[in-house]
Parts: C-alpha cells; structure tokens; sequence
C-alpha cells in the first residue's frame, strides 16, 4: 500500500510502501502519477535501482530523451550521470525549469542518486502552482495571457563564454532558437495554474517596454522561489527524486565539493505549454 507524507505546505511527498527496484505494475504507476500531479515532487528512499529499472518507471511515464552526446550509463543513453568529485568540481546553477528553451520542454525527470556525499549535495524545489495562487487576483490576470521570451543562449552564456564554448555550442545553439512560451501554465493534467518563468532561460515578456519586462521578471524570479513554496530535500544513497517540470523549479545547493556525488537521471519528453 503506497502511502504519502507530505513534506510541507507547497509541494513535495515522501512515498513509502513501494519498492521500485523490481519494477511496478500499472495501478502502482497510476498511483505514484496521481501522487505526482498532487504534490508535484516525490521522493523514495531506499531504492538501489538498476538501470534497466530505471528506464522502465521513466517509460511508463512517456518518452525518454536520449543523449548520447552527454556522459552516460553503459547501455542506456537515456540515463545521463552527473557526476562530480574533486577532479570535477560542481557547478553553481541557479533556480530553473528545465530546458524551457524548447518548444516543448520535458515533463519531469527521475532522478536517482547513486553516489552521495557525506554532507550537503541537497536539492531544492519550488511549487510554481503555490507561487500562482501566491498572487494576488489583479496580478494573476495581469499575468495571464501574457507570453515570455526563452531562449538557450542566455540560459548558457557562461558556457558559451569559456574557451571553445562557441564552438562546442554551435548546434545546440543553431537548434535552439529563442521560444515563447505563456507566463502561467496550466498543468494538461492536474488543470493547477501555474508561474512559468525561471531566471535560467526567461529572457523578456512579449509586449512590455524593456524596462517593465525587466522589473516584472526580476519580481517573478523572486516571488517563485520564497521560502514558503520551497522545499530542500537531504538526499541518501539511493535516493529518487521525481519532479514534474510543468510546474516546479529546481535548484541543487553546491555545497559539498570535493565530496564525491553521482546521479543518474531520465528526463521525459513534455507537451507544449498552454
Ligand atoms: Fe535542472
């Protein structure tokens, strides 16, 4: 029997009384997707998932991307490793919705943590459908109806700026045009509204004077992210995170370098946003 407990008020639930590592049946899915569309992130514990495990929860879920340009598991060029040890420093990475810069950016990811450090190494999650109802009503219909700028190269500058980033860039940044995508999303599944604009990839709002977009944006940025639609969670080996990207953000604290860290993560196709 699948049991929740939420881990606060926004988002986020722990799940217990299922054992993903033999793989689930499809009420089981059912179960964990409903769970999913309520409290937006979930989380297991104790699961030593093997690859081909993992890559059958991620099927069940729809398609997975595939990339076999990134670092991945023997075999299974959908489940990409992030890795980091004191050869490989971590990056700092800011809040985000990933990769917005598409036209259909992904419907979440599953993401295992292999390998965790003694301490640190935490992600953070954002509700982006409590940082909606956050707001207040003139707002919302401000908002609403309004369209956002997203757009790879500002999302990636830094990379874009290091020593032969262009170059190495040069497709992802061909293929990868500026897209627009609504300020508030409705969730295809769930009907929740909510914010869909992250400080990573939302370069401007369509329509507002440069300054007003600029202003508007920086408000939203940190209204998304306020501590009461946040929560941290303390990874353990074998760890899974499921997050559902159409309404969440997401942040790993870079705290725990030179410790060894290794994630294994799919990340599943998505619709386009309305
Ligand atoms: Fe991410």
């Amino acid at each position: 029997m699948l049991v929740t407990k939420p881990t606060n008020a926004a988002l986020g639930a722990v799940v217990e009384g299922v054992d993903l590592t033999e793989g689930i049946d499809s009420e089981t899915f059912e179960e964990i997707n409903l769970a999913l569309l309520k409290h937006e992130v979930l989380f297991f514990h104790n699961q030593p998932m093997k690859p081909e495990v993992h890559a059958q929860l991620a099927n069940m879920f729809g398609e997975p991307q595939y990339h076999e340009a990134y670092p991945h598991v023997d075999g299974f060029s959908q489940i990409t490793v992030l890795e980091n040890d004191k050869d490989n420093p971590s990056k700092i990475e800011q809040w985000h919705t990933d990769m917005t810069f598409r036209p259909c950016p992904p419907l979440g990811s599953i993401l295992h943590g292999a390998i965790m450090p003694e301490t640190g190494g935490d992600t953070m999650f954002a509700s982006m459908s409590a940082a909606f109802d956050g707001l207040s009503e003139p707002m919302k219909a401000f908002l609403d109806g309004l369209t956002a700028i997203h757009d790879f190269s500002f999302g990636f500058k830094e990379s874009l700026a290091e020593p032969g980033g262009k170059a190495r860039l040069a497709e992802m940044v061909r293929d990868n045009p500026p897209v627009e995508h609504p300020v508030i999303r409705t969730h295809p599944l769930s009907g929740k509204k909510g914010l869909f604009v992250n400080s990573l990839f939302t370069v401007a709002i369509k329509g507002l004077k440069e300054k007003e977009s600029r202003v508007l944006l920086d408000f939203l940025f940190e209204h998304a992210v306020q501590d009461e639609y946040v929560y941290q969670f303390s990874w353990q080996n074998d760890s899974i995170a499921i997050w559902d990207n159409r309404i969440t953000q997401h942040k790993p604290v870079n705290d725990y370098w030179p410790q060894h860290r290794r994630m294994q993560r799919i990340t599943i196709d998505g619709d386009a946003p309305f």
